[in-house]
């Protein structure tokens, strides 16, 4: 089922030096448990379409429209943003704390979430004592903690190395579809976004358009480590690489 729908967005940033135009009539349909991953090239205005969304920037012209009231946002961005003087519960019940929200269910279910990733034994750890990986995977369950309707994820792992980044997309990917959410999420590394996308959509240089849709339909689907060795990946990866821009706006 459709879950949003946005249709001819357009972003123009006004500054007092220039007109900036980031967004160029975007049309975008999200469905209900679909990961979206959008890619591009740097500066051409990816971010501002999470930030439009989750109605953190107002957008210039176009629709966006949710299929059903008061929906919820949740965002996980590039560093972590954990707070370095809560404990991983604290950061994790912080979200429901600021909107009211605590109570038994939500500290079960936040309990459980905990406890399902691997993440008990360290309710009481400072993000200082936690590897990059974990620190994302509290990240991700504050994120989940007030059971958001859709999850915005800008580039969430560019602040891991390689190594950690496949394992972490592992981590992530899995919470997200056993949790059945739908995510909509920005990367940079084509790789990334075929691995772990239902759908990848490849955005041009600034301002952004479209330049083209993939269906990334592979058989045996899987964890995104595993569907790196996939046979298609690579004929995507090279159709995607195409696609883009290699150069900055
Ligand atoms: N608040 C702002 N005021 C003015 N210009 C802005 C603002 N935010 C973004 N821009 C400009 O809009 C364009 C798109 O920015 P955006 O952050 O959406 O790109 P991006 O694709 O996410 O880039 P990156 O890959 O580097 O994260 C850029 O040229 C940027 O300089
Ligand atoms: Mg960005």
């Amino acid at each position: 089922m459709e879950l949003l729908k946005i249709k001819e967005l357009s972003k123009n940033y006004i500054t007092k030096k220039q007109v900036i135009c980031a967004l160029k009539n975007i049309n975008l349909t999200v469905n209900d448990n679909e990961f979206i991953v959008l890619v591009g090239p740097s500066g051409c205005g990816k971010s501002t379409i999470l930030s439009i969304i989750g109605d953190l920037e107002k957008k210039s012209s176009g629709k966006i429209k949710f299929s059903k009231d008061n929906i919820k946002v949740g965002y996980m961005f590039q560093e972590d943003a954990l707070f370095p003087w809560l404990n991983v519960y604290d950061n994790c019940m912080l979200g429901l704390k600021i909107s009211h929200q605590i109570n038994d269910e939500n500290t079960r279910y936040v309990k459980m979430l905990l406890k399902k990733y691997g993440l008990s034994n360290f309710e009481k750890s400072y993000p200082n004592e936690l590897s990059g990986g974990m620190r994302q995977r509290v990240a991700l369950i504050r994120t989940l903690a007030t059971k958001p309707d859709i999850l915005l994820l800008d580039e969430p792992f560019s602040a891991l190395d390689y190594q950690t980044r496949i394992t972490v997309s592992d981590d992530v990917f899995k919470i997200i579809k056993e949790e059945k959410k739908t995510a909509l999420m920005v990367s940079h590394d084509i790789g990334e976004a075929i691995a772990m996308a239902d759908k990848v959509i490849v955005l041009s240089n600034r301002p952004a358009i479209i330049k083209n849709i993939y269906d990334i339909k592979m058989e045996n689907k899987s964890l995104p480590s595993e569907n790196r060795k996939n046979e298609k990946f690579n004929e995507y990866y090279s159709a995607i690489w195409k696609d883009l821009d290699h150069y900055e706006c």
